[in-house]
């Protein structure tokens, strides 16, 4: 059966949304699903733009049928090569085999790696800016390198100003029959985990999605299609555009602290919990806490990104980091996380270390300030360490005050 849904004139989503996957590419929990988009053009000429993920196999082809209306599929546009969106090209080669696939010279390339498919005589390779008329739509081309992966483009469609985005603008989240973000509350439905995939599958690339937005900046946009969640248009997408420019230039949406800490018994969870409550006695009211052998550390890099200060407080174990913690600070280093202001509580309790270690850690990244010296506990806090303590919580406060007026600019 198929779920096509009208997008605008002549193009129809005919993706679908997998609700049974537990893990986004085997490493990041879904609690809701998310939606494989993918677009067809029914022009003088057909255009299928992207695919779709294997699970959705039988939904997606249905799609296929139902907006060809019997007619062939001439071209095949691949913006992305990640196979959660090319996981049918070799099918659709073998149903419609006069279809013509479009794509970049890196395209074609990784389609030989992960298919290793005969393409000659199948390929329009494009170019920057380069155009493909349907008839009544053309398409233009623009690279988007990095933008996920080297050979990501995007697709503008010209006529009605429609931009295919790839995986910029995703968000995960099965399909609620609602397509575009205005039919929802798109902030209290998506924001979340639109925030959790741009910054665990993205964020590393904010330069290059910096570059990206700047080259389709200029073009009229009335509607950005993404391969996953909702489709944008309207207001919503302009705050989507506002949100994406921050996200990629590391700049926090809050002003505010994530605290994040590992505790094997409770006593380095004990000074947190001390911590937060003295800085709520500051006056500071938005405060996240985490405890990462609970939380899936995907969940604390997107508050990583929003928030403008963290704590970080863990054990020391086997003489280095407590393990969900030396995965958190690892995996904020890789995402190039950068420019947020940090405290450091570190327990051990007999050589304690995990405190040096987290202050390399964020040493090394980019444009990070270590607000107080590292407070260091053993086994549990000691009465006299108090005052140690209120210390760390005024200077976070006050840095906290100090930013906030440019946070909020
Ligand atoms: Fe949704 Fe980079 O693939």
């Amino acid at each position: 059966m198929d779920c096509i849904q009208n997008v605008d004139r002549d193009i129809f989503w005919v993706g679908g949304s997998d609700r049974r996957i537990a893990l986004f590419e085997n490493m990041f929990p879904l609690d809701n699903g998310v939606t494989y988009n993918a677009y067809m053009i029914i022009d003088e000429k057909t255009a299928l733009i992207d695919t779709v993920d294997n699970s959705i196999r039988r939904q997606f082809f249905d799609n296929m049928r139902a907006s060809l209306g019997g007619r062939p599929l001439d071209y095949m546009v691949i913006n992305h090569m990640e196979p959660d969106h090319c996981a049918h090209i070799e099918d659709i080669c073998r149903l419609w085999p006069d279809v013509k696939l479009v794509g970049n010279a890196k395209t074609f390339q990784m389609i030989r790696q992960f298919y290793h498919m005969d393409l000659e005589g199948r390929t329009v390779e494009v170019k920057e800016g380069q155009e493909l008329s349907l008839g009544r739509h053309t398409l233009r081309f623009y690279m988007a390198p990095m933008v996920h992966w080297p050979e990501v483009m995007f697709t503008y469609e010209t006529s009605r100003h429609i931009l295919f985005s790839a995986d910029a603008f995703g968000s995960f989240g099965g399909y609620n029959g609602n397509l575009f973000c205005d039919e929802m509350d798109y902030f209290d439905q998506h924001m979340e985990e639109a925030r959790r995939y741009y910054t665990n599958i993205v964020g590393k690339y904010g330069p290059q999605v910096l570059a990206a937005l700047k080259k389709v900046g200029g073009q009229e946009i009335s509607m950005i299609c993404p391969l996953h969640g909702p489709v944008l248009r309207g207001p919503d997408m302009g705050k989507m555009i506002e949100k994406y420019t921050r996200w990629a230039s590391y700049r926090p949406e809050k002003a505010g602290v994530l605290m994040a800490y590992a505790s094997m018994y409770g006593n380095t969870e004990e000074v947190i919990h001390r911590l937060a409550g003295m800085l709520s006695e500051r006056g500071i009211r938005d405060i996240r806490v985490y405890d990462v052998s609970k939380t899936h550390y995907s969940y604390i890099i997107a508050r990583a990104f929003q928030y403008s200060h963290m704590v970080l407080a863990s054990p020391t174990y086997n003489m280095h980091l407590y393990q969900g913690m030396d995965t958190l600070i690892t995996d904020m280093g890789k995402l190039n996380l950068q420019g947020r202001k940090v405290a450091i509580i570190g327990n051990g309790s007999w050589s304690p270390s995990s405190h040096t270690f987290m202050q390399k850690k964020i040493e090394e990244m980019k444009n990070m300030t270590l607000l107080v010296e590292p407070m260091v506990i053993r086994s549990s806090m000691l009465p006299e360490q108090e005052a140690q303590l209120a210390a760390m919580a005024d200077a976070i406060a006050a840095s906290i005050k100090e930013d906030e007026p440019a946070i909020n600019a």
